[in-house]
């Protein structure tokens, strides 16, 4: 299979040297990347700005803002048989971009902000119905109802409802505890576990629903 990932945070500039951010370190992406590339799968990543390298044999586009981003998975979209869209991407950006640093004197203490577009909202728009789209859900509470309306609104195959409440999973650490929630309400709360262990159990996922859906053929 064609396997497009996305990984890290993006960053949106106010300045030369001022951006708004997260704190998504890549590395939840890149195990997902890696371990789809060890699979036998032709993996392409996408990655904002992150200190990890990437896995060997695997193609990437490093970006840097939401729109980059955007482009960037737009154009591999047709390429790809599944998309795994795990980057932080930012909702949010300055709606003015300085081209010189600016003073702190002519800034303002309040920052003027416009919405970054939604890129699974535009890969809906787009996608193959033979694609299998895959988000995520980054979440502090109500973990589960908030990813359910996650994975209907943007039109997903399965969404990874990822608990960030616990200082062992998601952002940042090696460890993550997600539960799996597929478009035909099936739910598979996964243990707390290496981010290597749950990309295994993501792709376990991918593979059982290719086998299904070409038995079904
Ligand atoms: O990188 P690590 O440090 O390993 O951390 C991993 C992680 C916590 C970043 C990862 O496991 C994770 O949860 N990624 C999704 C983070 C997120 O932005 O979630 P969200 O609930 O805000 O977004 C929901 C989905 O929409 C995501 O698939 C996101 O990629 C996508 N999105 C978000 C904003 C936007 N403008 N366009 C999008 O497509």
């Amino acid at each position: 299979m064609k396997i497009l990932v996305t990984a890290g945070p993006t960053r949106e500039y106010l300045d030369p040297v001022r951006f708004l951010s997260n704190r998504s370190s890549g590395k939840m992406g890149y195990a997902i990347a890696g371990e789809a590339q060890r699979r036998g799968h032709t993996v392409h990543l996408i990655s904002g700005p992150v200190s990890l390298v990437a896995p060997a044999h695997v193609a990437c586009s490093h970006i840097c803002s939401a729109r980059d981003m955007l482009d960037a998975v737009m154009a591999h979209l047709a390429w790809a048989d599944v998309l795994v869209m795990c980057a932080a991407v930012a909702d949010w950006r300055p709606r003015r971009v300085a081209s010189q640093k600016l003073k702190k004197t002519d800034m303002q203490a309040e920052l003027a902000l416009e919405r970054t577009a939604d890129i699974l909202e535009a890969v809906k728009c787009k996608r193959r119905s033979n694609q299998l789209i895959i988000g995520f859900a980054a979440e502090t509470h109500d973990i589960l109802k908030y990813a359910k309306k996650k994975l209907v609104h943007k039109g997903l195959d399965l969404i990874v409802a990822n608990d960030i409440s616990r200082k062992d999973a998601g952002f940042g650490v090696d460890t993550n505890a997600v539960t799996l929630l597929d478009k035909k309400g099936g739910q598979w709360e996964l243990p707390l576990q290496s981010k290597n262990n749950a990309a295994r159990s993501i792709l376990d996922w991918v593979t059982r629903y290719f086998d299904q859906t070409s038995q079904l053929r």
